[in-house]
């Protein structure tokens, strides 16, 4: 009986560390950490001074941000956002942002 439950309690184990260790994207804590940009970006799709970033390819997207965190890309704002976002944070930022469609009418 005991040995059953150690062996469940490893497969759980395996499974969730395998699937975080990973940086699988998670749209739930995509949409968490989107809070932050969309002090800026806004959801509605809308370009003002500050670029859109809904509705874009994933890859693209988490190549914009590993750019700005390389500094290749020269913003000192998003340097330094990006800076702090480990992979699984961008790659579920990208998988997030990209299922909000940006909207025909804007306001
Ligand atoms: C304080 C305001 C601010 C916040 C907060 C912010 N951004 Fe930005 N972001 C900007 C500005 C300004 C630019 C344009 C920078 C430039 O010209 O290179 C930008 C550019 C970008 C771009 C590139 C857009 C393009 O068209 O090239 C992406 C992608 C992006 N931000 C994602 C994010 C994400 C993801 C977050 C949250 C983790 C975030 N931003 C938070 C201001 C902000």
């Amino acid at each position: 009986m005991i040995k059953i439950y150690r062996c469940l309690v490893l497969i759980i184990y395996t499974v969730f560390y395998s699937s975080v260790a990973k940086g699988e994207p998670d749209l739930e804590y995509g949409e968490y950490l989107s809070s932050e940009c969309t002090a800026c970006h806004l959801l509605s799709g809308k370009q003002t001074k500050i670029p859109a970033i809904v509705g874009w390819e994933q890859s693209s997207f988490i190549a914009v941000m590993r750019a700005y965190k390389d500094k290749e890309l020269k913003n000192e704002v998003m340097q330094n956002i990006a800076f702090r976002l480990g992979d699984k944070e961008l790659k579920s930022l990208a998988a997030y942002f990209a299922t909000i469609k940006p909207r025909k009418i804007q306001n």
